[in-house]
C-alpha cells in the first residue's frame, strides 16, 4: 500500500519565527520522522509575487528559507523538498482551477479580504492566491495538510475545488484535509490578541535563529496586562510556549502561581527566554554552517525538484487528458 500523501509549503517571508514553528514546521518533522507519510514540503516562492519584494531580495529569502527549514531538521532524503516554480506543473494545474472555482467563493477568503484592505488597489494575484495553493497541494494529490490556523480555509477551499473539478470532470483529485499541532495560533508579544506574524513588526515576533540576548529584550517588552479580571491574553500566550518549550515541572510552577495569584511576570519572562534560546542552540549553528554551502543547497534542491516534477508530471498528464487539452 502507497503511505497517505502530506503536502505543505511556506512562502520565503525570511527568517522564520516561533509561530511558524510551533503551527506548522514543528508537525512536519514529526510527520517526516514517523516514516508513515509520503510527505512533500516546498517554499512558495510563487505566492510571495503577490508581495513587494524585489527579484534580489526573493532570491535570498528563498535561500534563507531553505537553510532554516534544513537546519530545523528537514531530511531531504526523507521528504520531497523543493522550491515550488522549480515545478512548472503548480502554475499550470492552477490555471485550470482557475476555471472551475468561482469568483464569489474567493470573495469570502479571510486572508484575501485583510489583505486587500491594506493596498489601494489589489492584483489578481493576491485574489486567486488560494487557487494556486489548491493546485500546489492536488498536484500530488495531498490528503494532509499540515499548517497553522489560519490557513484551515486555504484547505478547506483546496477542497471545494477538487470536487468541483471531480464533478464535472470525473473523480480524480482527494478530498483533502488539514492538520493543525497543539499550538495551532501563536499569538504576538506585544498584540496578544492578534496572531505572531512578521507583517506586525519584529517586535510581536520571535525568529528561530534570534540570539539570547534578542529573545531576552523581546520578551521584557512581552505585554502581560490583564483585562477585565480574565487571565490576560499575553500571559496564557506565554505560558503555552513555556509548556513547548519549557520543562514541563517548571512550566507547571508557573500555572500554580497564576492561579494563586503569585504569579511574577519577570521570573516567567526570564524562564521562557532561556527555555527558547537553548531549544534553538543547535538550529542557530546548523544555520550558520549551511548559509556558507551554497552549492551543498543548489543539489538538494535540484534533487526534490526532479522527485516531485516526476509525480506532478503524470498528474497534469492526466488531468490534460481529463479536460480535453494537449
Ligand atoms: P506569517 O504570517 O508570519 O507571514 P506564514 O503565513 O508564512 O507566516 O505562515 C507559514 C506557516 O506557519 C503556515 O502554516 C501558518 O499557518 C503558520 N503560522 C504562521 N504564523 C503562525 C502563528 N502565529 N501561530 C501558528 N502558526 C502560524
Ligand atoms: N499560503 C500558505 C501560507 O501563507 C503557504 C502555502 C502555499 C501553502 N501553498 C501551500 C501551505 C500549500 C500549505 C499547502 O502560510
Amino acid at each position: 500500500m502507497s503511505k497517505p500523501v502530506i503536502v505543505s509549503g511556506i512562502q520565503p517571508t525570511g527568517n522564520l519565527h516561533i509561530g511558524n514553528y510551533l503551527g506548522a514546521v514543528k508537525n512536519w518533522l514529526e510527520l517526516q520522522n514517523s516514516g508513515k507519510y509520503d510527505l512533500y514540503i516546498f517554499i512558495a516562492d510563487l505566492h510571495s509575487l503577490t508581495g513587494k519584494l524585489t527579484a534580489a531580495q526573493l532570491r535570498e529569502q528563498v535561500k534563507i528559507t531553505v537553510v532554516e527549514l534544513l537546519a530545523a531538521g528537514i531530511d531531504p532524503n526523507k521528504t520531497t523538498f523543493f522550491v515550488q516554480s522549480h515545478v512548472k506543473e503548480h502554475a499550470e494545474l492552477a490555471w485550470v482551477f482557475n476555471c472551475v472555482t468561482l469568483m464569489s467563493e474567493l470573495e469570502k477568503m479571510t486572508q484575501f479580504k485583510e489583505k486587500a484592505s491594506q493596498q489601494i488597489s489589489a492584483t489578481a494575484g493576491l485574489f486567486t492566491y488560494p487557487i494556486l495553493q489548491a493546485a500546489d497541494i492536488l498536484i500530488y494529490k495531498g490528503a494532509l495538510v499540515p499548517v497553522g490556523q489560519d490557513q484551515i480555509q486555504h484547505v478547506e477551499l483546496t477542497r471545494d475545488i477538487a470536487r468541483w473539478f471531480n464533478n464535472k470532470y470525473g473523480v480524480f483529485f482527494p478530498e483533502t484535509k488539514h492538520l493543525l499541532t497543539n499550538v495551532p495560533k501563536v499569538m504576538s508579544l506585544l498584540e496578544p490578541e492578534k496572531k505572531m506574524s512578521k507583517s506586525l513588526g519584529a517586535g510581536h515576533v520571535i525568529d528561530m535563529c534570534e540570539s539570547p540576548e534578542e529573545i531576552n529584550n523581546k520578551l521584557k517588552k512581552a505585554v502581560t496586562a490583564t483585562v477585565g479580571g480574565e487571565v490576560a491574553p499575553g500571559v496564557t500566550n506565554l505560558l503555552g510556549l513555556l509548556k513547548e518549550f519549557g520543562d514541563n515541572n517548571i512550566y507547571t510552577q508557573f500555572v500554580k502561581s497564576e492561579k494563586q495569584g503569585n504569579i511574577r511576570y519577570g521570573d516567567l519572562k526570564n524562564t521562557l527566554a532561556e527555555a527558547v534560546s537553548d531549544y534553538f542552540s543547535k538550529f542557530r549553528e546548523k544555520r550558520s554552517k549551511l548559509l556558507k554551502d551554497t552549492k551543498k543547497l543548489d543539489k538538494i534542491l535540484a534533487k526534490g525538484a526532479k522527485k516531485a516534477s516526476k509525480v506532478a508530471q503524470n498528474n497534469m498528464k492526466e488531468v490534460r487528458k481529463l479536460v480535453g487539452v494537449r
